[in-house]
């Protein structure tokens, strides 16, 4: 089969795109034809080293994949050949990566493709979508009627926060770089769009939200927590999930006198039932089109090494290139 791998961690240039065997499903394996694959920063820290995994080599780059079931092995019990499905949580922890044309995948790890949903459209809200639930429920609690900032709205995490905080009644608050990312962000659902470029976003904030926000998610990797800490209401939740390298400095004084939580995580560190759980409401929203995935580029496979060039540039280095996710296909 033709596969995107490395051999070792490095620059995107490593990534090879050539011939390795086919997987053999063992155990309570699919093998899934794939269809799409969609790229996630965390796709460019294991392919780096900046994330130092012990990986099987050759290692097989990429979290996120769709398509269809082509065989499985002897202790599947929830699918079978020709099923459609999707599923996230591949090439971490040192499991084998998705970007090939065929991948062997635990089943606990895999979901039904809802009839009507595409297969581009499932695998560009994997892993995103699980991490959106679970920092939105499993952690935020967050409620019909509360309000919740993200930043980034356009992204392919805030995209997915957005959608899914305005499919619970949230009222939701986001930011954009450019008036082409507003609109996006608009058309999504969002109450108010601050374009952090030219408009001071603390002040627009605070005049949307006098008492606060319910929720602060922060997507960026070089956060403002006095900023972050200032703006929540009472009891408000604080999201930490992005900036492996950050250390900013805390407001303890402003933070627990607010009676606020702050909450980290990293999706896959969730074990398979609260992915599972994530996994369900993304597929009742992708059926009922309250998710609707911001599919930004979409490549072959062959690309595999431009479309990490292209992610890193756009989330590492801030180029703006992108407005959600990269999809490739074999
Ligand atoms: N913990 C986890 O489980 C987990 C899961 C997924 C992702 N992550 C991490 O989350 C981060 C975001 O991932 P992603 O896939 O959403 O990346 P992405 O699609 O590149 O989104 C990044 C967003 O940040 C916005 N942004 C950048 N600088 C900004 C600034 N100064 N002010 C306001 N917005 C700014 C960009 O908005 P504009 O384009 O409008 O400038 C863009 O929408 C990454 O660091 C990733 O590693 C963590």
């Amino acid at each position: 089969m033709k596969a995107a791998y490395i051999h070792q961690p490095g620059p995107p240039e490593s990534i090879v795109y050539g011939e390795l065997p086919n997987p053999q499903p063992t155990g309570a394996q699919v093998l899934v034809k794939v269809a799409a694959v969609s790229v996630n920063p965390v796709d460019t820290y294991v392919r780096s080293g900046a994330v130092a995994w012990s990986l099987p080599l050759p290692f097989i780059v990429g979290c996120d994949l769709a398509g269809t079931v082509e065989a499985v092995g002897p202790d599947v019990s929830r699918f079978k050949p020709r099923d459609r499905v999707w599923g996230s949580n591949q090439g971490l922890l040192g499991r084998q990566g998705t970007f090939a044309e065929y991948a062997a995948v635990e089943e606990q790890w895999l979901y039904r493709t809802p009839p009507g949903v595409s297969d581009r459209d499932a695998a560009a809200t994997a892993l995103v979508g699980i991490t959106a639930h679970l920092g939105l429920f499993r952690d935020a609690k967050l409620r019909r009627g509360e309000t919740l900032f993200v930043h980034g709205g356009s992204g392919g995490v805030g995209s997915t926060v957005l959608q899914m905080a305005k499919a619970v009644g949230a009222g939701v608050i986001t930011t954009a770089g450019s008036e082409e990312k507003a609109e996006i962000c608009r058309r999504l659902g969002a109450d108010l769009v601050i374009r952090y470029k030219t408009e001071d976003v603390g002040e627009a904030v605070q005049r949307f939200a006098p008492g606060g926000v319910h929720v602060w998610w922060e997507t960026l990797r070089e956060p403002d927590l006095d900023r972050a800490v200032q703006h929540l209401a009472l009891r408000g939740r604080l999201i930490l999930m992005a900036g492996r390298e950050a250390r900013p400095p805390f407001p303890v004084g402003p933070f627990y006198v607010k009676d606020c939580s702050a909450h980290g995580f990293a999706m896959f560190n969730a074990p398979p039932d609260e992915q599972r759980r994530a996994a369900d409401d993304v597929n009742r929203w992708l059926a009922e089109g309250k998710l609707r995935p911001r599919i930004s580029r979409v490549m072959r496979l062959a690309e595999t090494a431009a479309a990490h060039r292209l992610q890193e540039e756009s989330t590492i280095h801030k180029s703006g290139g992108l407005a959600g996710k990269i999809v490739l296909e074999p």
